[in-house]
C-alpha cells in the first residue's frame, strides 16, 4: 500500500446516487412548509406582486383554491396576510376587530373548501390595517406602545380564532403578547388553538416586498427598530424565545431566515422546541432576481435553501416558493 492512499476516502459514499440517498442525514418532504398567501378583496381577482415575481395577491374565492392546490400537493399549511383597502385602514388599525374583514373571509372560505385537511396560520400584528404601517399603536411621538398595542392584538387574535383559524401567529414583537392571548384563548374556549410566535423577529431589510404586497410599504414612516430586533443580537434572541415559551408559545419562528440560521441553530439546541423560519419576502426575490440574471438555477437553488433550514433544525419553513418545493419533491 502506498502511503501517499488516504486511510478514509469520504467521496466513496458519494460516487453514486444510491449511496447519496443512503446517507442522506436530512429530509426535505412538503409537510415541511407553509405557503403565506395574500388576501384581496373582489371576486375572480389575481393581482402579481410586482417585487415578488411569480407571487399574486388572491380574492377570497382564489385564497381558498389555493388552499385546495396546498392540500393536493401535501403542504400541511397556509399563511394568511391581508392587503387592506386604504379606506379601511386609520390610526388605530380597528379593522382588525372586524368579524368579516378580508383575513376572516379567507379563514371561513378555507375552512369551507378543505375542513381541517389544511392548518390556517393567520398574522398578527396590526400593520395591515393602520394608516401609519407601523404593528401597533402609535403615541403622538411616533413611538409604539406596548401595552396597549397588546390589548388590541389580543382582540385580533380572538377575532382570527372565531373565524376558525388554527395557528396564531402574531409577529409585532411586543412584550408579554403571548401570555396575554394565550390566557384570552384559553378564557375564550379556543383550547386547541396554537401559537406560534415570531419570537426572533429582526428589524430587517428583507421585508420591502411583503410591505408592497400588503400596501403597507409606501405608509410606513420610519423603521420598525424600537420593536423588532437588532441584526447584531443573538444572546438576546434566546431570551426572546424563552420569555415565548415560558408565555405559551406552542412553536417559536426565527425571521428571517437563511440570514439567522445560526439564531435557529442556537434555539434548537437551547430549547429543542419546533422552531420554524420565515424565508422572508426578499430573500424569495433574491433568489427570483438571480434566477433571472442566469446567476443560478432557480429550482436548485429553492431546494439547497430550503435543505439548509431542515439541516438547522427547522421543524418547518414559511416559503412563498412552497408550491413550487412542493411539486419538485412530488416529482
Ligand atoms: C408584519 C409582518 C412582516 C412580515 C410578516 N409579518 C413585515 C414587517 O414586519 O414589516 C414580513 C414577511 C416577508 O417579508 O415575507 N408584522
Amino acid at each position: 500500500m502506498s502511503a501517499s492512499y488516504p486511510s478514509t476516502r469520504l467521496r466513496r459514499s458519494r460516487a453514486s446516487g444510491w449511496s447519496r440517498a443512503l446517507h442522506r442525514e436530512t429530509a426535505l418532504t412538503p409537510a415541511d412548509l407553509i405557503w403565506p398567501l395574500f388576501v384581496t378583496e373582489g371576486e375572480g381577482v389575481e393581482e402579481p406582486v410586482g417585487s415578488l415575481p411569480g407571487v399574486s395577491r388572491w380574492s377570497v374565492d382564489g385564497i381558498a383554491a389555493r388552499a385546495k392546490e396546498a392540500v393536493a400537493l401535501g403542504i400541511p399549511c397556509v399563511a394568511l396576510f391581508p392587503n387592506t383597502p386604504p379606506d379601511r385602514r386609520s390610526d388605530d388599525g380597528a379593522e382588525a376587530l372586524n368579524p368579516d374583514n378580508l383575513m376572516c373571509r379567507a379563514i371561513r372560505a378555507i375552512k369551507q373548501a378543505c375542513g381541517s385537511d389544511v392548518g390556517v396560520l393567520t398574522d398578527v400584528a396590526l400593520d395591515p390595517y393602520t394608516s401609519h404601517g407601523q404593528d401597533g399603536l402609535v403615541d403622538e411621538d411616533g413611538y409604539v406602545v406596548n401595552d396597549d398595542t397588546v390589548a388590541v392584538l389580543v382582540d385580533q387574535a380572538l377575532n382570527q380564532a372565531e373565524a376558525g383559524a388554527d395557528i396564531i401567529a402574531p409577529s409585532d414583537m411586543m412584550d408579554g403578547r403571548i401570555k396575554a392571548i394565550r390566557m384570552a384563548l384559553e378564557m375564550g374556549d379556543h383550547h386547541n388553538v396554537q401559537i406560534m410566535s415570531y419570537a426572533a423577529k429582526y428589524a430587517s431589510a428583507f421585508y420591502g416586498p411583503f410591505r408592497d404586497a400588503v400596501g403597507s410599504g409606501g405608509l410606513l414612516k420610519g423603521d420598525k427598530k424600537t420593536y423588532q430586533m437588532d441584526p447584531a443580537n443573538a444572546q438576546e434572541a434566546l431570551r426572546e424565545v424563552e420569555f415565548d415559551i415560558a408565555e405559551g408559545a406552542d412553536s417559536v419562528m426565527v425571521k428571517p431566515g437563511l440570514p439567522y440560521l445560526d439564531i435557529v441553530r442556537r434555539v434548537k439546541e437551547q430549547f429543542d422546541v419546533p422552531v420554524f423560519a420565515y424565508q422572508v419576502s426578499g430573500e424569495y426575490a433574491m433568489i427570483e432576481a438571480a434566477a433571472a440574471a442566469g446567476a443560478g438555477e432557480r429550482d436548485a437553488l429553492v431546494m439547497e435553501t430550503l435543505m439548509a433550514f431542515k439541516r438547522a433544525g427547522c421543524s418547518g419553513v414559511l416559503t412563498y416558493h412552497a408550491p413550487l418545493a412542493a411539486k419538485l419533491l412530488n416529482g
